[in-house]
């Protein structure tokens, strides 16, 4: 089983381009494990508690539970619409999630893990966390980005982190795969090696924080929600639940043999996912070979500065999705970023890899292969005559491709892979060039030639609409329709071999699937 996890979402605002990018990454990768045959579960949703909630709540005049009903909504709203394709929704409202939550938290206790202090300092409210010394800057000061500063003093829960920060380190060094990709773990390390003395405040008094989840064993306090929220991917995998709850089996989703996987941004790696997270699983009795790897990308920035509302660059995927198009949206999103790195969002780039790759290479391509098929052969294949060189050409390079997409998708690197049935995609047009099946068309005696041609190209269509599938599965479907390609949603990578087009099969009528996108010239 292949347990996929993404982050699940603040519902303090509604879902940015950064929030589609990893629910698609996500999905695109969960559609290609179920290509390569594999069982897959996964799992995105929303981070209802906390301070932020409440507080933008309270602006609204609303309270906080009809408000992230609301704001829920729209997050729903755009998966679908983004055909981002999950299997179990997570929100931290559900009293299912709040029965494990409370439960951990009771195991905790009673295994002399949680302890109550005392405790006075500074307080960001923007990040929801005490401040050390460390977080000043380098005038003393606390900087720009812990928003207000708050004196507090106050007596709270506490986790015994620095506990388990020695195992944490150990298993880091020793586990290769723990933080993907490599660089971010050394990232954590170096994190560990200033953190490892502290203890996690895991409570928030009532007085002011009342929108979270109680703690069992002290009523006047919540649970502080990075507590309450990572634990989302253990409650709604069924960690602890009655089998009547309506959950997965928790020993079928969280196995050794394949580890789960958590993809999140770069920033709630350290502390949140990269400390927080692991030592608690640790402290919950997780083993090493159990412990989640942690998938972390890059941000996608705007005129390369950091997206943020204040600066009012929000670009809004909904909106974007109109305008250009799922499929325009979703090959934009995968195609102009490397796993792990931040990219720059830019729409004329979205514009114009769409018009270029898909409108024109892989719209020509379908294009030629269908209608001249129509045209030439009433739409019906076969495997002409005698294979050239040119042919054998234009097969290895489709396994050149197919390989490479695949070793590309195995790394998460969803970028290249699309770069590899490109290759192969403008292969098949030089190749369509040099053949010139409209000219073999007029020549009676070359019709077996002209059969074989547009075999190759009608055959590289197919495969190419099945390695598109993750990424652009409408597209992809409608390809596959057009082709009359029998069992297509049921096409697994291992039936991926030349001939999935029959001799004498007969194709459909061709219909442009990617128009080109036509941008409007600001008047003059
Ligand atoms: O952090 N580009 O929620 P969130 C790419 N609720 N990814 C981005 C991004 C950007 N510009 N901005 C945000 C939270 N993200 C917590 C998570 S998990 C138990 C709790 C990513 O709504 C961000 O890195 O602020 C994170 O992975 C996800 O969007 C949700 O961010
Ligand atoms: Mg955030």
């Amino acid at each position: 089983m292949f347990y996929l996890t993404t982050a699940i979402d603040y519902t303090n605002g509604s879902p940015h381009i950064g929030h589609a990018y990893e629910k698609v990454l996500a999905d695109v990768l969960a559609r290609y494990r179920r290509l390569r045959g594999d069982e897959v579960f996964f799992l995105t949703g929303v981070d209802q508690h906390g301070q932020k909630v409440q507080q933008t709540a309270e602006k609204e005049g609303v309270h906080p539970a009809t408000f992230v009903k609301r704001t829920t909504r729209k997050f729903l709203n755009l998966w679908e619409k983004l055909g981002v394709d999950y299997d179990g929704w997570a929100e931290t409202v559900d009293p299912r999630h709040k029965a494990c939550v409370q439960g951990i938290l009771t195991g905790l206790k009673e295994r002399g893990l949680l302890y109550k202090k005392g405790h006075s300092g500074h307080y960001s409210v923007r990040q929801e966390q005490f401040l050390s010394d460390r977080d000043r800057g380098e005038s003393g000061d606390f900087g720009p980005e812990w928003g207000e500063v708050v004196l507090f003093e106050e007596e709270n829960w506490y986790f015994k982190l620095s506990d388990q920060t020695g195992w944490l380190k150990a298993y880091l060094e020793s586990c290769q795969d723990a933080v993907l990709p490599l660089f971010r773990k050394a990232e954590l390390l170096n994190a560990l090696e200033r953190n490892s003395g502290t203890d996690l405040c895991i409570s928030r008094p009532k007085e002011r924080l009342r929108w979270g989840i109680e703690l069992p064993f002290d009523p006047d306090y919540v649970t502080y929600v990075w507590f309450d929220a990572l634990i989302n991917y253990v409650s709604f995998a069924g960690y602890q639940a009655a089998a009547d709850a309506g959950l997965p089996d928790f020993s079928r989703l969280w196995t050794t043999d394949e580890r789960p996987v958590h993809i999140i941004g770069k920033d709630i790696l350290v502390p949140a996912h990269g400390i927080y997270w692991l030592c608690m699983l640790h402290a919950m009795g997780f083993p090493d070979a159990e412990m989640p790897r942690l998938l972390v990308h890059g941000w996608w920035n705007i005129r390369g500065e950091k997206m943020s509302k204040s600066l009012g660059n929000i670009v809004d995927p909904d909106e974007l999705a109109e305008h250009f198009g799922v499929a325009a949206l979703r090959y934009y999103l995968m195609r102009d970023i490397s796993t792990g790195r931040d990219s720059d969002f830019d729409l004329d780039r979205l514009v114009m890899l769409f018009n270029t790759e898909l409108a024109n290479e892989l719209g020509n391509l379908c294009n030629r292969a269908l209608n001249m098929s129509q045209r030439f052969t009433a739409g019906v294949l076969g495997h002409g005559g005698e294979v050239t060189a040119e042919d054998e050409a234009l097969q290895s390079s489709l396994t050149e491709a197919t390989a490479a997409w695949r070793a590309a998708m195995d790394e998460f690197e969803v970028s290249k892979a699309l770069e590899a049935i490109n290759r192969h995609v403008a292969h098949c047009n030089g190749y369509a060039e040099r053949m010139k099946p409209w000219e073999l068309n007029k020549d009676p005696a070359q019709q077996e030639r002209l059969a074989t041609v547009l075999y190759h190209l009608a055959e590289s269509v197919a495969h190419c609409a099945v390695l598109l599938s993750p990424v652009l599965p409408e597209a992809a479907a409608k390809l596959a329709d057009q082709l009359k390609l029998e069992g297509f949603s049921d096409l697994k990578l291992a039936d991926l071999k030349w001939g999935l087009l029959a001799e004498g099969h007969a194709i459909g009528k061709p219909k442009p699937v990617f128009p080109r996108i036509v941008v409007e010239e600001p008047a003059e």
